[in-house]
């Protein structure tokens, strides 16, 4: 991930650094921290939009492995199957890769996907590198839509485009550019929850 790829060089008055072409943060930069009590009612909101654009969804499918606890939560209110496909940056020897690619994907059950109204959901829209690759492949299986829903989407330049096919897009929270500490991350988790409430 982008954070722990910091090159020791930067100050907080320096130009955000650049690693095979995407941002890096500074470990002093301040970040956002989420409790799982704060995800889950993002992702409540965020279900109760998903229903009021009227998209029926058939089946969800969640981008590993950032988008696995979301998509769950998802479940809860919308109740489809979820499909996992996992994306990565690094490869088997887990060395990093200037491309996203398949780690795990729906090959054996795609055929499922085909006609089917999908829901895509991920953690975070940063880059959009890996989302714009995950649409353009799950258009390949001809699903009747696609709808995007992220938890958090980052203000920022994007080197990925939602493709048009795309109906909806909807993110639980628009965020500016700054890392997010998420409770799956956490070593420590008592931490994580002082570091939220501390920062409300
Ligand atoms: P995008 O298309 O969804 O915008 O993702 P992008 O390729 O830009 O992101 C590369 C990786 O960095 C993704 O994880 C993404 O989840 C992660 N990432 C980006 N910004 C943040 C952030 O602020 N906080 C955290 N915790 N992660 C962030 P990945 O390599 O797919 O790993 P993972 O999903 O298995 O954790
Ligand atoms: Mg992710």
């Amino acid at each position: 991930m982008p954070g722990s790829e910091q090159s020791p060089a930067a100050g907080p008055h320096r130009p955000p650094l650049r690693f095979r072409g995407r941002r890096v943060y500074h470990p002093s930069m301040e970040k956002y921290w989420f409790t799982y009590e704060d995800i889950h009612s993002t992702i409540r909101d965020l279900a109760e939009r998903i229903r009021q654009s009227g998209y029926d969804a058939d089946a969800i499918v969640a981008i590993g492995s950032g988008g696995f606890i979301p998509a769950r939560i998802l479940r809860t209110y919308i109740k489809k199957p979820i499909f996992a496909v996992g994306i990565a940056y690094y490869d088997d020897e887990n060395k990093p890769t200037d491309t996203p690619h398949k780690v795990q994907w729906v090959d054996e059950v795609e055929r499922k996907l085909t006609g089917k109204r999908i829901l895509l959901v991920d953690e975070v829209d940063d880059s959009r590198t890996t989302l714009e690759y995950c649409i353009r492949e799950l258009l390949t299986h001809k699903p009747a839509s696609v709808a995007v829903a992220v938890l958090h989407n980052k203000d920022k330049e994007k080197r990925g485009v939602i493709p048009p096919e795309v109906k909806l897009y909807l993110a639980g929270r628009e965020l500016e550019d700054r890392w997010i500490c998420y409770p799956w991350d956490a070593l420590d988790i008592e931490e994580q929850n002082r570091q939220a409430h501390a920062a409300r």
